[in-house]
């Protein structure tokens, strides 16, 4: 959690209307005029109804039916918010204005899919319906615990302009420094975002990704620190702004922050990934697909991309970002190409290529999509994998090799291999690893990347299920009193001190360095029912529900193997108690998961020319063999 000091605040205030950065969305021109957009309403306000105590947060109420999941029909028309642009055509898009995409080198390997559009006829319409997944109805009495849960998640949501826009990051009426946990955080949202999908109630998510849609960012200003073009938020706030000098009347505006207020000024490259993945699932949920066929939603799913396919100095497939850029937001040695981003990169890859409309101005961007899509899953699935047969690889390398056909192809100093590694390696199974760089692996087991990457089908099936394993071998390093470690080992010491700059907060085996983070839970569950493993996940979860209620939600517990609450955890974290409840509605309907993971895309080895040697064009036969695993 980064700190917003008192005058950080005091400018953010003052930054409330923020001229020239965001999209413009409020008149039915926006899409063309925005690249020109300069000081202009940013956000779409509404006379805020009371005055500032009251009526900032209103309880959740399920709006009965609407755009209910278990519709079969087809897909509704998007009821439009206030300021968005309610679309027909597609095709209108600005994609056109993509400039970047022409100047990718595509080998016209990949047919090119695209989802149906309202424009489709019956028999594709009858396909989307096929294609819903309807949320279950609850088939047993819930738990005391679940209860609790239920009442604190609706307890955690934020209104704008009286509708609910997403949940606040912590709500501990014990704790009087907010610092920034009264935010709405997007990766935060995610888990609360599922649970309310799963139940059929869907407005909020709608809300939410309509209206962070909103505050993309639009234009980048170096010399402000300003994040770039289609950067979204890590978080945003509802503030309560007077109208006039006079204070006679108030509005609410919704302020975002790209990081460039807090602790670090880190742009939170996730943040996009994890709106696209949860537009997706909102979509196949609902059945809602006219959503994201909207124009204005093309867009910000082409700005996204935009951004994270751009041409950089980058030589790897891999995306390259600065330290602290997702989930573990502080320094923590995890700058390059950290294994997180990556699988959350992947899938987002995935979940576009399904939701963009084709046209002439989108099809070489998906032709991009799938070039980058096979070129990555190959970096990782070769690259980043290890297991005891690597690891004894990579002990015997040879180094300073200079040829395209070299075997230690990043020069890996056999020395690297940490101690820890040499006993910690299980037989069976293996995982991958943190982040790879020239001449430098990090062999960190991190969570969140493992399951995602599992979820995405980045992995080969074989690697899933050895991830999987190894964490079923690892139990008592990696579950323990407390699912699930966001790290394992710890950093400690001179690596502590160096790595981390004597981060007090993340002294070993706590947060971010080793912690142990029940949100992680949901993402666990999900790998587990996508590998036909859902007792593992039973089990982490029942491990989970021992404590969860009486040690009030908290964010993080510290301690090898979990045992203690974090020593500056939040208590009533809504993405602990969140996750707990989706991982719970997921067990409980597997078939659910759908909405979130994506298959083996065999077509996709197909397309990788380039992967195995310059020389060689690869075959099929090949790619898959060493590919698929
Ligand atoms: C911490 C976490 C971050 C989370 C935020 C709000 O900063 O590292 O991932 O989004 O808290 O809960």
């Amino acid at each position: 959690m980064n700190v917003q000091s008192p005058m950080g605040l005091a400018a953010a205030a003052a930054a409330a209307v923020r001229p020239c950065r965001h999209r413009l969305l409020s008149s039915a021109t926006a899409a063309g005029t925005a690249t020109s957009a300069t000081a202009t309403t940013l956000f779409p306000r509404c006379p805020h109804p009371y005055l500032h105590t009251h009526g900032r947060r209103l309880p959740f109420l399920a709006s009965a039916g609407s755009q209910h999941a278990s519709q079969t029909g087809p897909a509704t028309t998007p009821t439009p918010i206030p300021g968005s642009v309610p679309t027909t055509d597609p095709r209108a898009a600005v994609s056109g204005n993509l400039p970047f995409f022409d100047r990718v080198l595509f080998p016209d390997t990949f047919p090119v899919e695209t989802p149906p559009t309202g424009e489709d006829d019956a028999a594709a319409a009858a396909m989307q319906a096929d294609e819903e997944v309807a949320p279950a109805p609850p088939v047993r009495e819930e738990s005391d615990t679940e209860r609790e849960a239920w009442r604190l998640l609706r307890r955690a949501v934020v209104s704008y302009c009286g509708e609910p826009v997403g949940t606040v990051a912590a709500e501990d009426p014990e704790c009087t420094e907010t610092l920034n946990y009264d935010q709405v955080f997007i990766r935060d949202f995610v888990p609360s975002a599922l649970a309310f999908l799963m139940r059929g109630e869907t407005e909020i998510v709608r809300n939410f990704l309509l209206h962070t849609l909103q505050l993309q960012s639009w234009e980048k200003t170096v010399d402000c620190y300003s994040p770039g073009q289609g950067l979204m938020p890590a978080s945003f706030k509802i503030r309560t702004v007077p109208l006039d000098d006079n204070n006679e009347g108030f509005e609410e505006v919704l302020d975002p922050d790209f990081g460039e207020s807090a602790i670090g000024r880190v742009a939170p490259v996730d943040s996009g990934l994890w709106w696209i993945i949860l537009l997706r699932a909102y979509c196949k949920i609902t059945g809602d697909y006219a959503l994201q066929e909207r124009v204005d939603v093309q867009t910000g799913i082409k700005l996204i991309l935009s951004l994270c396919l751009s041409d950089g100095f980058d030589m790897f497939p891999t995306l390259l970002v600065t330290d602290g850029s997702c989930m573990i937001d502080r320094r923590m040695g995890i700058h390059g190409h950290p294994l997180e981003i990556q699988a959350l990169f992947y899938s987002a890859l995935r979940c576009s290529r399904e939701m963009l409309v084709m046209n002439d101005g989108s099809k070489n961007l998906i032709r991009a999509i799938n070039n980058r899509l096979s070129a990555l899953s190959f970096h990782i699935r070769e690259y980043y994998w290890v297991d005891m047969k690597k690891i004894n690889e990579i002990y015997r390398y040879k180094t300073e090799e200079y040829s395209h056909d070299a075997t230690n192809k990043f020069n890996i100093y056999p020395e690297q291999i940490p101690s820890w590694l040499v006993d910690w390696i299980p037989e069976k199974g293996g995982y991958l690893i943190g982040n790879l760089q020239p001449a430098h692996m990090d062999f960190r087991f991190f969570s969140l990347g493992n399951l995602w990457a599992i979820a995405s089908s980045l992995t080969t099936p074989k690697q899933a299920e050895g991830i999987l394993s190894l964490i079923e071998e690892k139990w008592d390093d990696l579950v323990a009193n407390m699912p699930l470690k966001i790290c394992y080992p710890a950093m400690e010491d001179d690596e502590w001190r160096i790595i981390t700059g004597s981060d007090p907060k993340n002294t070993p085996w706590s947060y971010h360095n080793g912690g142990s983070w029940p949100t992680l839970l949901w993402q666990f569950t999900l790998a587990c029912i996508k590998m036909g493993r859902p007792e593992l996940a039973r089990r982490a979860i029942a491990v989970a529900e021992e404590r969860l209620s009486d040690d009030k939600w908290p964010e993080y517990y510290d301690t090898r193997s979990g045992r203690f609450i974090g020593k500056q955890s939040r208590s009533y974290q809504t993405w602990t108690i969140a996750g707990f409840l989706t991982s719970k509605m997921l067990l409980e309907n597997p078939e659910l998961a759908s909405i979130l993971t994506c298959d083996e895309d065999l077509e996709l080895l197909e397309g990788c020319s380039c992967c195995l040697s310059k020389r060689s064009r690869c075959s099929r036969r090949v790619i898959k063999s060493k590919v698929v695993g």
